[in-house]
């Protein structure tokens, strides 16, 4: 057991200063890799804003058929204008995605575990290299579960497909879970990202939490926050302006997407931040805006 008793609290995380190692690229902690990382993380952040919207419609891959996602082929394609990246899992994305839809894919790769479970961190690693590639996908999408009971084997997945990721040279995703017993501090939160990241991912996906700023900082590679449970769209959008003011490099929303009674424009509101630096009151006023032009047409 490592002596970690006595052990002095970090808090030098500079947080004004930029991330140093940049020259040459724009993504964070990119600079390093080779083309075709490249080719793939610039499908995912945009290389003009250096962000991304990502839509995450995974959520079958445990819970089944969810409010909002009933229908993905009908949802999908009224979507993909205003997205940047569709998260999900490789039987959503075939039978759902029409390939002609030129977004990039954060293809799901962990899976095992079902809402039926007390215990949902237990997972294997569902989706082979080889499918990785066939499908294009530009990031591969592992679940974490820190402190958890499948900590080890969730590692142990991570390291598997990074290991893959980095022969074929695409980038891996390492979303970082919240259980019902897991705690939402931000000592959770450096813990659970700056692990994942030291374990070579590209990207981390995480949630909000106070001192996120600080989160960002000690992250060498960029974040995109999930949006987690449904909340009324003023509160989503401040979220997602609130992580973009505090450093994050995107969002991967999924339920304050689909199971808004407007979902196009709220994936509209959301780029606006995310994009175009609008503030959440600006975001708000552009998705009524557009509700109540909806309503007249
Ligand atoms: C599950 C996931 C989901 O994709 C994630 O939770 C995003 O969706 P939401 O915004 O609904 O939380 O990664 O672990």
């Amino acid at each position: 057991m490592a002596d970690t008793d006595g052990l002095k609290v970090a808090k030098n995380y500079h947080v004004n200063e930029p991330f140093a190692n940049q020259d040459g690229f724009y993504v964070k902690g990119a600079n390093s890799l080779d083309w075709g990382m490249k080719k793939h993380l610039s499908n995912i952040f945009d290389p003009k804003s250096g962000n991304t919207v990502m839509f995450a419609f995974d959520h079958g891959y445990f819970m089944g058929s969810t409010a909002g996602l009933e229908r993905l082929d009908l949802l999908l394609p009224t979507l993909a204008p205003y997205v940047d990246v569709f998260m999900g899992t490789r039987g959503a994305i075939r039978s759902c995605v029409p390939p002609q839809i030129t977004k990039g894919i954060a293809l799901r790769v962990s899976s095992g575990s079902s809402m039926l479970n007390e215990d949902l961190s237990h997972e294997v690693v569902a989706v082979d290299i080889e499918d990785c590639i066939r499908m294009n996908a530009d990031c591969m999408a592992v679940q974490t579960f820190i402190g958890a009971d499948g900590q080890l084997e969730s590692l142990d997945n991570l390291s598997k497909v990074i290991n893959a990721g980095m022969r074929y040279s695409i980038p891996t995703l390492g979303v970082v879970a919240v259980g019902k017993q897991m705690e939402r501090t931000d000592r959770f939160f450096k813990l659970a990202t700056r692990i994942v990241a030291e374990m070579g991912v590209q990207l981390v996906k995480t949630y909000n939490c106070e001192n996120f700023e600080e989160i960002v900082a000690a992250c060498p590679v960029p974040i995109v926050v999930a949006g987690g449970k449904k909340l009324p769209e003023k509160d989503a959008l401040n979220l997602a302006y609130t992580v973009m003011a505090k450093g994050a490099h995107g969002v991967d929303m999924g339920r304050n997407i689909f199971q808004s009674n407007h979902p196009i424009e709220m994936a509209q509101a959301i780029r606006k931040i995310v994009h175009e630096g609008y503030t959440d009151t600006q975001a708000y006023e552009f998705y009524q805006d557009m509700i109540s032009d909806h309503a007249k047409e």
